[in-house]
Parts: C-alpha cells; sequence; structure tokens
C-alpha cells in the first residue's frame, strides 16, 4: 500500500475516533428538541401560552389554567390524577410502573396589573402572569407531548406535575400531602428567568435560593388627638422601633457569613395629620440558607416585636401564616442530579450555554419536594431581546420570549428519560 494512502486511512480512522459516538441518550435529546421546534409543537405551545397568558389565576383560584391543562392531556392520551391540592394535576407517561421521575410546572399568576401593551395583554383587571409560570405550564404541557410520542422509549414513568399556588401558597407542600409522589425517585424543575438569553441555562449544586417566611404584626396602642401625646399610646412610633430593631437580627445577631434578609415591606398606620391612629400594622419577609437558622430567626422576630412593642406600651398581635404560608424551606439542589443536568443541557445546548451561577435569595416552593425527593431546579434563559433594560420578574412590564419554550420543553423531555435510563444501567 502506497505511503499516501496509508496516511489517507490513518485520517480516516483518526477523525472517527475523535468523533464520539452518539450515546442512545444524546441522540434522543437532540431530536427532541428538534421536534419542538417544529411548526407543529412551537405553534400550538405559543398558543397555550398566549391562552394562559390571557387569563391568568391566583393561587388555588387555577380552575380555567387546570381545565386547557385537562383538556390537552386528554387530547394526547394521557392519564392523569385530578384534583389534586384543590386544583393541581398529575399526568403519568411510559409504562405506568417504577421507577418513576417527576418534571414540576407552576401554574398560578401574581396581583398585578400588566403594564405591557401587546395583543394577548392579561384579559383580567390587577392579575398577570408576571412570574412566567404561564411558560412553565406550557413547556410541560409541551413535554409530555414529545414525550408521548416516545413512550415506547421511556424505560419508566415520567410523572408530570401541574402544581397550583407557588407564589406563597405553599401549593408544593399540598401536593405532597396528597401522597402522589410517593415513589417517585428524581424531581426536576425550571423556572423562566428575564435576564438569561434563549439557549442558555444557569444552575449550581447545593443551596441555589433562599428559605423564606413572612410575617405581619398589628401593633395596638390607643388613639386620640395628635396635639395631646399624654393622653394617647402612640403605635406609630412603637412600630418605627420595632423596624428598627428587627434591622438589628442581622446586623448584630446573624453570622456575617451566613446570607440573611429581614425586610419590613409593609407599614400602615394612620390616616389624617392631627390624629394618633389606635394600631399600626407592619409586615414583610425573612430569607436565609439554613433551616435551622430559619427557626431561630422567625423565634427572635417575635420576641423582638413582642418586646419592642411593650416597651413603647403596645400590645401586638404577631402572625407568621403558618397555614395559608407556611416558611418555605431553602432551595437545595442535589449533587448526582446536578451532574446529570449538565450532562444533559451540555449535550443539548453546548457546555458553554451552561451556566454555573451564584445563589441568590429569591425563594422557590420546590425547595418543599427537595425535602423529601432528591431535586433539581434550574433557570431557564427567556430573555427578550428587545426589551432593555430587562424587567425583573414580578415586574408588571415582564415580557419573556416565547423562543425559548422549545428549550424548556425538551431539557424537561430529556432529563426525565435519560434519568429513567441512567438508573437502569
Ligand atoms: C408506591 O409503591 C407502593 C409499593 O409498591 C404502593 O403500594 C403504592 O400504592 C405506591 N404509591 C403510589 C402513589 O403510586
Ligand atoms: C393590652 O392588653 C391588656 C390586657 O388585655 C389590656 O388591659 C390593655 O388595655 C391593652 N393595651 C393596649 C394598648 O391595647
Ligand atoms: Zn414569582
Ligand atoms: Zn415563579
Amino acid at each position: 500500500m502506497p505511503f499516501y494512502k496509508c496516511f489517507n486511512l490513518l485520517t480516516i480512522f483518526l477523525v472517527l475516533a475523535a468523533t464520539p459516538i452518539l450515546s442512545s441518550s444524546e441522540q434522543l435529546s437532540t431530536k427532541f428538541l428538534d421536534i419542538a421546534k417544529t411548526p407543529e409543537v412551537f405553534d400550538w405551545m405559543v398558543k397555550i401560552r398566549r391562552k394562559i397568558h390571557e387569563n391568568p389565576e391566583l393561587a388555588y383560584g387555577e380552575f380555567e389554567t387546570s381545565k386547557v391543562i385537562r383538556e390537552e392531556l386528554d387530547k394526547m392520551g394521557i392519564p392523569y390524577k385530578h384534583p389534586v391540592a384543590v386544583t393541581g394535576v398529575i399526568g403519568f407517561i411510559g409504562t405506568g410502573t417504577s421507577p418513576f421521575v417527576a418534571l414540576r410546572a407552576d401554574m398560578d399568576a401574581l396581583p398585578i396589573q400588566e403594564m405591557v401593551e401587546w395583543e394577548h395583554k392579561s384579559k383580567v383587571p390587577g392579575k398577570m402572569h408576571a412570574c412566567g409560570h404561564d411558560a412553565h405550564v406550557t413547556m410541560l404541557l409541551g413535554a409530555a407531548k414529545i414525550l408521548k410520542q416516545h413512550e415506547k422509549e421511556i424505560q419508566g414513568t415520567i410523572v408530570l406535575v401541574f402544581q397550583p399556588a407557588e407564589e406563597g401558597g405553599a401549593g408544593a407542600k399540598k401536593i405532597l400531602d396528597g401522597g402522589a409522589l410517593e415513589n417517585v425517585t428524581a424531581i426536576f424543575g425550571l423556572h423562566a428567568v428575564p435576564n438569561v438569553p434563549v439557549g442558555l441555562v444557569a444552575s449550581r449544586s447545593g443551596p441555589i435560593l433562599a428559605g423564606s417566611g413572612f410575617f405581619e404584626a398589628i401593633i395596638n396602642g390607643k388613639g386620640g388627638h395628635a396635639a395631646i401625646p399624654q393622653l394617647t399610646i402612640d403605635p406609630i412610633i412603637a412600630a418605627s422601633n420595632v423596624i428598627i430593631s428587627l434591622q438589628h437580627l442581622v446586623s448584630r445577631e446573624a453570622d456575617p457569613l451566613e446570607p440573611t434578609v429581614v425586610t419590613v415591606s409593609k407599614f400602615q398606620g394612620g390616616g389624617a395629620f392631627n390624629v394618633i391612629p389606635d394600631y399600626a400594622t407592619i409586615g414583610g419577609t425573612f430569607r436565609g440558607f439554613s433551616k435551622n437558622g430559619m427557626e431561630q430567626l422567625k423565634q427572635r422576630i417575635e420576641q423582638v416585636i413582642i418586646g419592642q412593642a411593650g416597651v413603647n406600651r403596645c400590645n401586638v398581635t404577631v402572625n407568621f401564616f403558618d397555614e395559608v404560608s407556611p416558611m418555605n424551606p431553602p432551595t437545595v439542589n442535589n449533587d448526582e442530579l446536578h451532574k446529570h443536568f449538565q450532562n444533559v443541557a451540555g449535550n443539548l445546548l453546548g457546555v458553554d450555554k451552561v451556566i454555573n451561577m451564584p445563589p441568590f435569595m429569591g425563594a422557590e416552593d420546590f425547595a418543599f419536594y427537595q425535602e423529601v425527593i432528591p431535586g433539581y431546579f434550574f433557570m431557564l434563559g427567556m430573555k427578550y431581546a428587545s426589551l432593555e433594560p430587562f424587567q425583573s420578574l414580578h415586574s408588571p412590564y415582564l415580557r419573556i420570549n416565547e423562543d425559548g419554550l422549545p428549550y424548556g420543553a425538551a431539557l424537561h423531555a430529556s432529563l426525565a428519560t435519560t434519568y429513567l435510563i441512567k438508573i437502569k444501567q
């Protein structure tokens, strides 16, 4: 064999050796993204997202949204449980037997008046999908459509969790209390973010979002004429002292190396310039990354409010909303699932599109799942490129880029399918 021929063969051999043979799960992921981008799936998702966006519903009131979900599942022939946690829907794709892996989407909107003028603006005054949960529902339905087409390749059961009341209603906890996720061995969730470009994702292993609690205090004094303070007990001064003292919990009591937030975001009292009111109301939120630290902080918030109000001769009732809005644990990502996510997202999007993000003080009720099931939460880029500066989640000006929908749908589908393949091995 002449040398040049041998050289050619060698080149071919080297090229072949350098091209990794795509594993079946990698091929599946790429296929899922291609399918999600076809007009059949993409246009359908856009339509659903806009329909839900036009009709936002608040926590535990997601009846129409729930109905849209069930109608779509019915059309696809996907069985589901309903109602779970009032409006929740839990769908099943695959063999119907173990292992089980769950994908979660939250359904609720916010009490915000939408300020974006566009064709599909919220039709409900004072309510808006300002946290992107309309897109979350849509992308999970998108994943369902893709997965149903590949049901024979699913080596176990994928559990679709459409959850109510993420915004302070602990819907995740209510879903868990229903027992529907009993045999699930991993759960994935995502959040659309308006500051990361489409095609990029961001997350990290370990703590990613803070634990969060809410409090409110009604500080009772004795109202009277503003010119005769000696005959009154002034609740405004008492509340002011309480607010200042609460700040010392962070500056003087918390470990400076432990991220902690106490914010008094509500302060109401009085109405006239010449009247000292009977009472004043304050309220706010507290955040941290350790569950024990959060319990202690909660205790100290109560002590400071009662003690400081007492110094000012006021009585006080403190409410932590344990029933309607229990304390949200910190969101902590499982390390094994982090590696799985990096593999799947890296293959699907390119490793340079998978960002390692620092933790931040926002909160997610996805954390309730992670307390009992290994879980993984990540941010999905849905930046609306022409909107500068970008508008944050919970802004009445929020716009999200629908071009991100196929990425969320494909990631959901791929994460679950390849997870089941992986644990079977
Ligand atoms: C979980 O598995 C156990 C044992 O196989 C079974 O009895 C139970 O019904 C399962 N729960 C759910 C919600 O599927
Ligand atoms: C506080 O509560 C005590 C006991 O109920 C009551 O006697 C007192 O008047 C209350 N003070 C105020 C400022 O409401
Ligand atoms: Zn939100
Ligand atoms: Zn949200």
